[in-house]
């Protein structure tokens, strides 16, 4: 049986506390202008010390619920896309669930770095579309100020926290176009959190050399964000028989702005149709997609019919790109 998956509700949540350019500054050799000109980042949102990937989660859920007038019993499987669980394990989107108050329902992450919203919007849409289950919230959830040296200027400015739900329903309108997903797992290290898996477990060692945190060659990751997100962006459209032409919005992982305007420019698409809010949030890897989705559907900009391409790249190094239709 196949049948179609629409996005039934959306919802964000980021943390109250700020950390701007200028805070940075006080931190590490940066300033306003270096961060600005080279990212388009102006703030990012960090979680407080006792608020873990789970609670960001949580309420970001929550509020995905209200939008869709849907208790959490009323869900199927809880999936998070998240590089920073609150434990290796069990899984967050366990503590989701119960913290939601849907103990005992399907519940699983998804570990694919920046990549994780898109690779589970492809997966949680497919358990809908083949009538595994009925509603499956999704949610992309990173707390990755936890894993940010505050000493390394290099990255530090870069990434922020927060965490963006989309609840998929079975339809009969089919609102999922076209998927292209990838990964080249032969460069772990280009972008990586070194220490605390099986190949180097916790030491004092890895400790003092602070490789429990994001290791990132920055220039790297740029050079192939941009030909892999447009590549995927066109076959996501390609498989719907779209162009760019077609897309009302594109929404891109929010890693950094000239990125995005160089993604922007190879697929010729107009400014006003890509949603940008790099500014304040700066990268929340597999949060930054559903979080400026989010912004969207609450500006009242989303209409019946309306033509969305997500795209991401990150850690793998991994990319992906979905083309959605917007049903109400
Ligand atoms: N403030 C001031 N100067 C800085 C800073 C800073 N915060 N960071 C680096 N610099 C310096 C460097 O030391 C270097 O100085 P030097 O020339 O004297 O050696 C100079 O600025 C240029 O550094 P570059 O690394 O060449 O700067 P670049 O223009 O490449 O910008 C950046 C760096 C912003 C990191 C860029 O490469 C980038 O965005 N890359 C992609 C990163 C990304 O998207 N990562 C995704 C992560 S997603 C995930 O999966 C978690």
């Amino acid at each position: 049986m196949v049948r179609g998956v629409r996005i039934a509700g959306v919802g964000s949540y980021a943390p109250e506390r700020i950390l701007s350019n200028e805070d940075l500054a006080q931190l590490v050799n940066t300033n306003d202008e270096w961060i600005t000109s080279r990212t388009g980042m102006k703030r990012r949102h960090i979680a407080a010390a006792d608020q873990a990937t789970s609670d960001l989660a949580i309420e970001a859920g929550r509020r995905a619920l209200a939008r869709a007038g849907l208790s959490a019993c009323e869900i199927d499987a809880f999936v998070v896309a998240t590089v920073t669980p609150d434990y290796p394990f069990p899984a967050t989107a366990c503590l989701v669930a119960n913290g939601l108050g849907a103990p005992g329902k399907a519940a699983f992450d998804i570990g694919i770095a920046c990549s994780g919203f898109v690779y589970g919007l492809t997966v949680a849409s497919g358990l809908v579309r083949s009538g595994v289950f009925r509603r499956v919230m999704l949610i992309g959830a990173e707390a990755l100020s936890k894993i940010t040296n505050y000493t390394d200027r290099s990255t530090c400015v870069l990434f922020g926290d927060g965490a963006g739900a989309v609840i998929l329903e079975a339809s009969e309108q089919n609102c999922f176009l076209g998927t292209s997903l990838g990964a080249d797992g032969s460069k772990p290290e280009v972008l990586f959190q070194p220490a605390g898996g099986s190949r180097m477990p916790a030491s004092t060692q890895t400790i003092e050399e602070n490789l429990h945190s994001i290791h990132m060659s920055g220039k790297e990751v740029f050079k192939f964000a941009v030909s892999k997100m447009v590549d995927s962006a066109l076959t996501a459209l390609g498989e719907a028989s779209l162009s760019p032409d077609d897309m009302t919005y594109l929404i891109p992982h929010q890693a950094n702005l000239r990125i995005i305007d160089s993604v922007t420019k190879y697929l010729k698409v107009p400014a006003e149709k890509v949603v940008v809010n790099i500014q304040e949030y700066g990268n929340t890897s597999s949060a930054s997609i559903p979080l400026a989705l989010a912004e969207l559907d609450a500006s009242g900009k989303l209409k019946e019919g309306d033509v969305i391409v997500f795209v991401a790249f990150g850690g793998g190094l991994s990319w992906g790109a979905v083309a959605w239709r917007w049903a109400a």
